[in-house]
């Protein structure tokens, strides 16, 4: 017997890339996101308009996707709640989020120069592809559950980093030793189960879904998307 659910949001369980984006000074913004897919040597990276990384991707059009495995556990609840945005977000300060300049430092990361892009490799992580912004569309406009103002953002595939003791026959990935971090909603799991506390999850769910709190959710849904507008 099914039911009928109404999730705050639909994080159904995806693999976490670390994006590395450049900033304006140079320096290199990274930021855990788990919207994320594949196809071909191309994918499609789902962002909150709002945040750095979307500012660079627009400005820089340059990324690189660190793909983060359940090593990566504890550098990634580092990043949670983070923003390079000097000034955060309303929506994120409601969810607990700081203003942080340099992500590498605060989840003791180490960078690494690309081949083709300047944004800076994160050594940590096994997996690393360079890309280029093929083309930012607008998603979800006319989604009422939609709590803040989003971007698909198109990213072709250039070169791609791999450790070489995951690897077999030369260059394929070997699936028994490559172990992605699951962000599963909002939980953080290995392919063999959770990875103990995940601070994303840290503030009520329901934060995510303005939309359930009749007048004052829509309220601050339009709060949210003046901010963006403005
Ligand atoms: C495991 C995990 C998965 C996340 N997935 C996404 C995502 O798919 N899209 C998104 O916009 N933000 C996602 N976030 C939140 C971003 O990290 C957050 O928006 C952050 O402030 C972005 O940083 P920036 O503003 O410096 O770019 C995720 C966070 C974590 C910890």
């Amino acid at each position: 017997m099914h039911r009928l659910i109404e999730p705050s949001i639909l994080y159904f369980g995806t693999p976490t890339v670390i994006v590395s984006t450049l900033n304006d000074d140079g320096s290199t913004n990274l930021a855990p996101i788990s919207a994320v897919w594949w196809l071909g040597w191309s994918c499609m990276l789902g962002l909150d308009a709002s945040s750095q990384t979307t500012l660079n991707l627009i400005n820089r059009g340059e990324c690189v996707l660190n793909l983060a495995s359940v090593h990566n556990v504890e550098a990634v609840n580092k990043l949670a709640l983070t923003t390079g945005k000097s000034d955060v977000p309303m929506h994120k300060k409601m969810l607990g989020y700081r203003s942080v300049e340099d992500k590498f430092t605060l989840a003791e990361l180490t960078p690494l120069d690309a081949i083709a892009v300047e944004p800076k490799r994160v050594k940590e992580c096994d997996i690393h592809l360079e890309g280029r912004v093929a083309k930012i569309h607008d998603f979800a406009i006319s989604d009422a559950r939609m709590g803040v103002p989003a971007v698909a953002v198109e990213v072709t595939v250039e070169h791609i980093h791999a450790l070489s003791s995951l690897l077999y026959s030369g260059s394929k990935v070997d699936p028994n030793k490559w172990n992605p971090l699951i962000m599963n909603f909002r939980e953080l799991y290995g392919l063999s189960g959770r990875l103990g506390d995940s601070n994303l999850a840290a503030r009520p769910e329901f934060l995510y879904a303005p939309w359930k709190f009749g007048f004052l959710g829509r309220l601050l849904r339009r709060m949210f998307f003046r901010q963006y507008k403005s």
